[in-house]
């Protein structure tokens, strides 16, 4: 078997953590179960590129379950667990490609020796496997029937494909599924971005002006929490209705340039590109701290940082000190790499048992219902979505009520008033 990880030494400890997830993933535990009975994907090449972590290790468990042939690689060079993709080979005999911290070259080489495994179906986080394949592998789309996207940024990338007509196969849009960013994207990226703020910096949050870019389903989940944490939490946006949102939960609306004044931890996840820009550094307080949650690490004008910069120097793990003129110093999370992951071990697995219990339910999907898919982004049909929420809600325990037939009528009619 081909594959390329940091130490397969590793392995004991990647399969404690992979254990140590499944146990917090029975939605797709269930999945599992009847995958294993039943082999949907049975001989089916299936390439992943998505971040290498003890949930997404379940996912291919699930995945190879289900008769797939599977393969993974990163969909980021700095969020790999070394340990995961360690015992994903050794363990369970499933061919990875990522090192945390891999150059962008062995990042894109692993995407492509993903894609020598010749898949029939893609699975991606950010639409970098699929860029690649219609970019500089083009030759081998005949052999793909269809693809899913997990991300947000990933989702705009593929329809702006699909518009220009050059997406060469349908893709379901694992995102766009309520079970999926109502919970991933404000809860997982909530409670992770913090927790990776905090391992890297271990700074007091309580009393600290917090200023997050973007208030979509990321943005939200991050200003919930740090609010919990005892900041002050100030929002920046481009779109009136998430700043009035915004508003009206409670939150300080400032134009950037403004929240860059008073800045002592500035997140951005907006999915858009130099949020953070050489204006802001000109401002930005003494001490204060940067970091990226979105899914590129464009947000942040690191080459714009680094050009200002005096000089720069590592302090910590994961943080980067810039000396700014006037001795004032940045300090930059992560290399600007989504931070949760980077930083800390991305979305705890209750969350990505639903995101993945998505992807695995829409794998199956389209391997059945490709053919008469157009090349064409499509969300995720809501049956899947609604017996995912079901099947959670009996995983915690939790029942709820049903229509009674009275009600059921009241609802589809419109005859009856006051
Ligand atoms: N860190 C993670 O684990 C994780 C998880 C899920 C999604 N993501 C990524 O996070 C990013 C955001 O995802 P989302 O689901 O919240 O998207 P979203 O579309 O719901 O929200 C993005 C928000 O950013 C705002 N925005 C755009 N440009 C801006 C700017 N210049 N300044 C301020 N605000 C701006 C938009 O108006 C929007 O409200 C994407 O890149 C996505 O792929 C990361």
């Amino acid at each position: 078997m081909d594959y390329d990880v940091k130490d397969l030494g590793l392995a004991e400890d990647g399969k404690k953590r992979i254990e140590w997830a499944e146990k917090d993933m029975p939605v797709l535990g269930l999945i599992k179960e009847r995958f294993a009975n039943e082999k949907p994907l049975k001989d089916v090449k299936l390439a992943a590129c998505l971040h290498v972590t003890s949930e997404t290790a379940n996912l291919m468990r699930t995945l190879k379950a289900g008769g797939a042939d599977v393969v993974l690689c990163a969909s980021n060079p700095l969020s790999t667990q070394d340990d995961v993709a360690a015992s994903l080979v050794k363990d369970y005999g499933i061919p990875v490609f990522a090192i945390k911290g891999e150059d962008e070259t062995t990042y894109y080489n692993h995407i492509k020796a993903a894609l020598d495994h010749r898949p029939k179906i893609t699975m991606d986080d950010g639409a970098d496997l699929v860029s690649v394949l219609h970019t500089e592998r083009a030759d081998e789309l005949a052999d793909v029937i269809g693809g899913t996207e997990e991300t947000t940024t990933g989702v705009i990338r593929l329809k702006s494909m699909a518009e220009q007509g050059v997406l060469k196969y349908p893709i379901v849009a694992v995102n766009d599924a309520q079970t999926k960013h109502f919970f991933d994207n404000r809860y997982g990226t909530g409670q992770s971005t913090i927790d990776g703020i905090l391992r890297a910096t271990n700074v007091l949050l309580a009393g600290k002006t917090f200023v997050i870019s973007g208030y979509g389903w990321c943005g939200r989940g991050v200003a919930m929490r740090a609010r919990g944490m005892g900041a002050n939490v100030i929002i920046t946006e481009i779109d009136p209705l998430k700043a009035l949102e915004a508003v009206m939960d409670g939150f300080r609306v400032l134009p950037s340039i403004e929240a860059a004044m008073v800045a002592d931890v500035w997140v951005t996840v907006s999915g858009d590109l130099h949020v953070i820009d050489e204006r802001h550094f000109k401002v930005m307080k003494n001490g204060a701290i940067i970091c990226n949650s979105g899914h590129f690490n464009v947000e942040i004008n690191i080459p714009a940082l680094e050009q200002m910069a005096i000089s720069h120097k590592p302090v910590r793990p994961f943080v980067e000190e810039y000396l700014m003129d006037g001795g004032r110093r940045i300090y930059l999370l992560a290399d600007g790499r989504l931070v949760n992951l980077a930083a800390a071990e991305g979305h705890p697995a209750s969350v990505m048992d639903m995101s993945f219990a998505n992807q695995s339910l829409s794998a199956e999907y389209m391997l059945a219902n490709a053919e008469r898919l157009e090349n064409k982004v499509y969300g995720v049909p809501g049956e899947i979505d609604s017996s995912i929420a079901r099947l959670k809600l009996d995983s915690m325990g939790i029942k709820i009520d049903q229509l009674t037939q009275e009600q059921d009528k009241y609802l589809h009619s419109w005859e009856m008033g006051t």
